[in-house]
This record gives C-alpha cells, structure tokens and sequence, in this order.
C-alpha cells in the first residue's frame, strides 16, 4: 500500500473525531493489534526485502506515532468538553427583557396627551392635603352630608402642607387642586391635575384604598355648559373611539352646579344591556359640572365675572373599560402575565 496515500486517508479520519465513538474506531481502525491497518503493515515488514524493511519501516513508525499522538489530544479534548453543555446554535434565542410603562400610567400618559393637544396645563399637588382644601373650599363644610361620601383616611400626626395649612388627611380626590391653583393664578384657568388619591376603601373586585384621578379646570369669562359638553365628549371620543355612544345625565356635587355624570355606551352589549353595565346600555366615565359660586368665592374670584366647568376621572376606571380587565387588583399585583399584556 501506497504510505503518502495512507496518511492522506489517516488524516482526514483523525480529522472527523467528534466523539468519543469516532475515536475508538480509528484507534481499532489503524493500530488494534489484530486487523488494525498499520499493525498488519508493520507485521507484514517481516518478511520484506532488508532495504524495503528499513525505509518503509521507518515511513510506518511514523505514520502510527502520528495517529497515536492525535488520539490522544482528540481524547483529552474530548474530555475536558463540559457534559451537556454543548452549544446548539439552531436554538432560538432569548429576546431580551425589556422595560415597559404600567398600564396605569400609560392610560395617565394617553389622558395627559388628548388634554395637552385641548391647550391645557398639567399640575400636580400633595397627597397629604389639609381639610379646607379637601373639602371647605369645595363648598363642604365641617357638617356637610357630601363628607360621608367619600371616607377620608386621617393622620395621626399632622404634617405641614403647602400654603401654611396643617395636612390632616390623605387628600380623597384631586379636587381640591382646584382650589391651590386658583388660590395662586388669575384667570383664564385650563388645566389638568392627576394624581393618587386615597379612601378607607377594602380591596376588592372594583374598589382600592388608593387609586388615581385626573381632576380638569376650565375657568373664564365665557365659559358655558356647551364647552363642558364639547370638551368631556370629545376626550371620551378620542379615548374610546368615535362609535361609542355618549350622554349626560344630572348628578350631584356640592362644588359643582349643574352637575352631571358622563356615561359611554356599554362596549361589551353595544347598548343592549348586559351584566357589565347592569341592563343599562350606558357606563358611568365621570363626574363633572359647572363650577359653583361659592368655590369662585373662597379663591376670591369674582362669580359675576366668571363661570367654569370642572371634572374627575378615575384613572383605573378608564383603564378597566378600555381594555376589558375585570378586576382592579390585578393594577396592583406587578404580576408580568398582567403586565406585559398592554398596550393592547
Ligand atoms: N371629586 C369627584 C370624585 O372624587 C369627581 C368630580 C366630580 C370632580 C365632579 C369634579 C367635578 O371636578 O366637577 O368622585
């Protein structure tokens, strides 16, 4: 046999070892003592010519140090391969996490940004408020009955608040941000006021002891129960599309006269009537009126002047009915299942 050939062949399998199977069958291939290609070779050299036996018996020698040497550093990187750990580059891979907005503050980002587009200002204002900015200067007095509808969770300990007042509750609605601004700024007025709010609510299925709201402001010289109109039914517009149903229905707040709620037309039924919007086609989005007289009073703008339209809404509420989800805990409970499931 042909030694140049023989390497070439001897190379080229040393070549393909993967495993330590492949290995084991070039060793047995090329040097077992019985059948392996060199051994026979060498064996055969016995009975060769005295010259053929040197030079040729030397070429073989070589040759199987070679195959012996390669073996073995095939071996050795073999094992020194971590078990199980081999790189399979056919698998997909893992997409990076990546950061996302709470579903509460992206419908907070989507309210902002239909107001912002309207020409009104956002502001912000404590959480820790005191009583006559939470209630006194909304035309709630110390008795007043519209009190009890909101329960107010109270500090242990007062703390000062912004103004030189003591803060003696956690503020129950945003409302009173109108006051803070008023108390401060002339007109014309047009903002925004989002923010937590807190009542002595459990949790449950549609309450929380904390929540958010987005209090509105319109004040001027003009303004008319036709803007406040325009204005609600064009944010729920924006907000829940065009082809949803809207309307005004009377309501009651002490800071507000006319007051009004205003509903949206049940998406789940279409008006039909279901469970969701309890038979009645129509579902509650906020609260809103014109301001009273007497707010305009206690911030010292003069209501023979003046007129203005004010609303609340509450954030989650808006998030719930946009997006179908049943329960408000599920806001809360930083569950990524839930999370990561907005925008829808
Ligand atoms: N403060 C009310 C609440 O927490 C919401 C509200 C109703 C705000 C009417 C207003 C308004 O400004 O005019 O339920």
């Amino acid at each position: 046999m042909d030694i140049a050939e023989l390497q070439r062949t001897v190379e080229r399998d040393l070549a393909s070892i993967q495993s330590e199977a492949d290995l084991r069958a070039i060793r047995d291939r090329y040097l077992a003592r019985k059948g392996g290609i060199l051994s026979t070779l060498l064996k055969e050299l016995a009975s060769a010519p005295v010259d053929e036996r040197k030079t040729r018996g030397a070429a073989l020698n070589a040759l199987k140090h070679y195959v012996e040497t390669h073996i073995e550093a095939a071996q050795q990187q073999i094992a020194q391969r971590p078990r199980g750990s081999a790189i399979d580059v056919t698998l997909p891979g893992r997409p990076p996490l990546a950061g996302h907005r709470h579903p509460l503050t992206l419908m907070r980002d989507r309210v902002e940004a239909i107001f912002l587009r309207m020409g009104f200002l956002i502001v912000e204002g404590p959480e820790l408020e005191d009583d006559y900015h939470n209630f006194e200067a909304l035309n709630m007095p110390a008795e007043h009955p519209a009190r009890d509808m909101q329960d107010t969770l109270y500090l242990a300990t007062p703390v000062p608040a912004p103004g030189g007042r003591a803060a003696t509750l956690l503020r129950t609605h945003t409302s009173g941000m109108q006051i803070r601004y008023m108390e401060t700024h002339q007109p014309p007025v047009r903002l925004i006021a989002p923010g937590r709010v807190y009542r002595r609510d459990g949790l449950d299925l549609t309450h929380s002891p904390m929540f958010s709201q987005v209090e509105g402001l319109v004040v001027g010289e003009d303004v008319t129960l036709a803007d406040l109109k325009g204005t609600l039914v064009a944010f729920a517009r924006e907000l829940f599309g065009a082809e949803r149903g809207t309307r005004f229905r009377p309501s009651f707040f002490p800071y507000t006269e006319p007051s009004g709620e205003l509903d949206i037309s049940c998406a789940a039924c279409e008006g039909r009537g279901c469970a969701m919007c309890k038979q009645t086609g129509w579902i509650e989005v906020l609260g809103s009126g014109m301001v009273h007289p007497a707010v305009f009073e206690a911030v010292g703008y003069d209501p023979e002047r003046y007129t203005g339209f004010a609303f609340g809404v509450g954030i989650e509420r808006l998030a719930l009915l946009k997006w179908g989800v049943e329960d408000i805990r599920l806001f809360y409970e930083n569950d990524l299942r839930f999370l990561e499931q907005f925008p829808l």
